[in-house]
């Protein structure tokens, strides 16, 4: 179970209990911040701090998103946010504005949470942040704190420090702090609140002890945050994301390997996981892990070790096991149908997990693409990503619920783990299928229990 069950909807995150006191962490609200970039990051950052008690403007240059922030509407699905946007707006203390000159004046610490894509070759893309950052080199003002909240590749922060004047001692008048964001999306509210740690890294001590009160004022438990420079601050994110993409990657494989030993891999992860080396977390066998974070910041972690001639083994083969696991979700299906010839396929879920309407290198988008290619005919229902969906799998038919998307299949598969697939009306779906064929790459029904209802049950590694 992820942390985010622990917020009940009756209990917001941070309604939960009251932040330490002030003093006793010898933090200050009311501090003057500028987020840059309202996408997830940036407006989590905006109204978690803003709900701390500090003053926040956030920035937003698309000018149709920028009206829907205005009114508190976000356009993706987020549980929370919309709600913190909405208080925060309404008790004056978070504004949003697409004027980024004039927003950081008189700022004290200007966060920047632009997107930082992918290139084509696996590389960073900065444009984003270069085009804020020559701006700042105009019209920062001095005494600011610019903090790189954008997971950026090591050496950005120190590159950007450079942007800005020297005084005389040889100190900088404008200090560059990293601090990456460890949120999950679908829980990044509840995340920001309880956070497991904060990083923050850079030159300046003062600074970056600054930055690191802004978090302290509204914590309501003690939290580690961890104080670094800035390389280090940028390649603990990196590392963070690799070795979580590792640790899925290998129960994925361990699962493939249990569904042809005939072993449960759901015991071989409770076995494994109450070893406090292992960690009983991320060990939940699935299609292959997605989102806006994993491949992106692997793919920039190898390049950076090939521009340094060290090839990482373990990270590119994370990579390339993951495509593995899309492969072998269409195999399953295809097994069990005979034939994708014109085979229609019913999918729930295409959201990369569930809690989020985020179709970013969601695994559905190429095991959907594969029966395509092999002739299916596939038809798919997912509570939140329908809009996504029309962007990233244009040519599928969207249900507007789990039986419409049974309805006539020769095999209907699990892909997100939405709560709503775990109560499926299993009666139904059994009457309205063309074959009684269900793959469950989520692990998320009992067996038993499905095919009680004539349906034949195939999930990721279970015996
Ligand atoms: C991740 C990191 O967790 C977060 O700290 C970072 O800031 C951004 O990247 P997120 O992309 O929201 O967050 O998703 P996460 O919850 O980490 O899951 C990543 C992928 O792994 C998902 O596709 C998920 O379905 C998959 N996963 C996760 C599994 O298949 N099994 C698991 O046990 C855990």
């Amino acid at each position: 179970m992820s942390s985010n069950d622990q917020s009940s909807p009756a209990v917001r995150p941070w309604e939960s209990a009251q932040p330490l006191a002030a003093g006793h962490t010898g933090a200050a609200t009311g501090v003057n911040i500028c987020v840059v970039g309202g996408g997830f990051v940036g407006l989590v950052a905006a109204a978690g701090f803003a709900q701390f008690g500090h003053n926040v403007v956030c920035v937003e240059k698309n000018l149709e998103r920028l009206a829907q922030l205005k009114e508190s509407r976000v356009p993706f699905f987020e549980r929370d946010l919309e709600e913190l946007l909405r208080r925060n707006t309404e008790a004056g203390r978070l504004s949003f504005s697409s004027d980024l000159k004039e927003a950081i004046v008189g700022q004290k610490v200007i966060f920047l949470a632009v997107g930082t894509p992918s290139l084509d070759n696996g590389r960073t893309d900065l444009s984003a942040l270069v085009e804020i950052v020559n701006l700042l080199g105009k019209v920062a003002e001095d005494g600011q704190i610019v903090v790189l909240k954008s997971t950026v590749p090591v050496g950005t922060g120190i590159w950007l420090q450079k942007k800005f004047p020297q005084n005389g001692n040889g100190s900088r008048s404008i200090s560059v702090v990293n601090n990456p964001e460890f949120l999950r999306e679908g829980s990044a509210v509840y995340d920001f609140f309880y956070p497991q740690r904060i990083v923050v890294g850079g030159d300046n001590q003062a600074a970056v002890e600054f930055v690191a009160n802004l978090y302290r004022v509204g914590m309501t438990r003690p939290v580690p945050i961890v104080t670094t420079n800035n390389e280090t601050a940028e390649m603990i994110k990196y590392a963070a994301n690799a070795f979580l993409a590792m640790k899925v990657g290998f129960i994925n494989e361990v699962a493939g390997l249990c569904d042809l030993v005939g072993i449960d891999v759901l015991e071989i992860a409770r076995g494994i996981g109450m070893d406090p080396r292992i960690g009983a977390e991320f060990l939940n066998p699935g299609p292959g892990w997605g989102g806006s974070c994993f491949r992106k910041d692997l793919r920039e972690f190898s390049g950076l070790a090939k521009a340094h001639d060290y090839p990482l083994i373990i990270a590119e083969a994370v990579l390339k096991a993951n495509q593995r696991q899309h492969e072998l979700v269409a195999a399953k299906i295809e097994r069990l149908t005979g034939s994708l010839e014109k085979a229609r396929i019913g999918v729930l879920g295409l959201s990369f997990k569930a809690g989020t309407s985020d179709m970013r290198d969601s695994p559905a988008i190429p095991i959907v693409q594969r029966l395509l290619e092999k002739g299916a005919e596939v038809v798919a229902y997912d509570p939140q990503a329908h809009t996504e969906a029309e962007h990233y799998l244009p040519t599928i038919e969207l249900a507007e619920n789990a039986v419409e998307a049974a309805r006539d299949a020769d095999c209907l598969v699990i892909l997100t783990e939405w709560e709503e697939f775990q109560a499926l009306d299993l009666r139904s779906i059994s009457e309205v299928m063309r074959k009684p064929n269900l793959v469950d790459a989520r692990n998320l029904l009992t067996p038993e229990v499905v095919r009680r209802y004539g349906l034949t049950y195939e999930g990721m590694g279970q015996k």
